[in-house]
């Protein structure tokens, strides 16, 4: 099992008892409304069913997740996950009081050198709704660049959004 270490932060395997934590941050609304595939309300019992998913995933090599801390605190998580022929996808999420300090930015580039230096992936896809540009902030901090827009269906927001969708390559 991988742990990442950067400045401020430490990613490491999600635990069970992490599953408090998750559907208390997942409740706020203006943390879920920007994912794609959560379910709307977001509860402890849909956390520890997520949780138990990870390790057999991780074992299928289909994608690898990580919970967020920072000083001994859980306060999200960063993923790649749908990996297949060489090709992940990047996602990540953070209580709201974390926002604003380039915790997302520091995590994801964390995960994405363990994509691309690690598991050796040749490239990485993401994407997030067309309003929710502080993500797209990242990505571009991050390398990526605009590819595209779609329509896709918003679980929590239960109707159709724009996504914007981007990639990079391994460097
Ligand atoms: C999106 C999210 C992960 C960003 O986390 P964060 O730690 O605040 O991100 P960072 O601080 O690393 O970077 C955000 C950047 O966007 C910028 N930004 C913030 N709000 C913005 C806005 N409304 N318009 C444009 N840029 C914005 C910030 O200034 C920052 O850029 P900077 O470093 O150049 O100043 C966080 O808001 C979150 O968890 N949101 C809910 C879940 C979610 O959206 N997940 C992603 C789904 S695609």
């Amino acid at each position: 099992m991988t742990i990442l270490r950067t400045e401020r932060l430490t990613l490491r395997p999600a635990r069970e008892s992490d599953a408090g934590r998750f559907a208390e941050i997942l409740s706020n609304w203006n943390v879920i409304r920007m994912m794609r595939l959560a379910p709307h309300p977001y509860t402890e019992e849909l956390a520890r069913a997520w949780i138990e998913t990870h390790a057999p995933e991780r074992e299928a090599g289909s994608a690898h997740r990580f919970a967020i801390e920072r000083d001994g605190r859980l306060i999200g998580t960063c993923d790649v996950d749908e990996i297949a022929n060489g090709v992940g996808d990047l996602g990540y999420w953070l209580e709201e009081p974390a926002w604003g300090q380039g915790i997302a930015s520091e995590a994801a580039r964390a995960v994405m050198a363990f994509a691309f230096d690690g598991l050796r992936l040749g490239r990485l896809t993401s994407g997030h709704a067309a309003d929710n540009p502080a993500s797209g902030k990242v990505l571009t901090k991050l390398g990526f660049r605009r590819v595209g827009q779609a329509r896709v269906w918003s679980t929590p927001r239960a109707c159709e959004i724009d996504q914007i969708k981007y990639e990079r390559g391994r460097p």
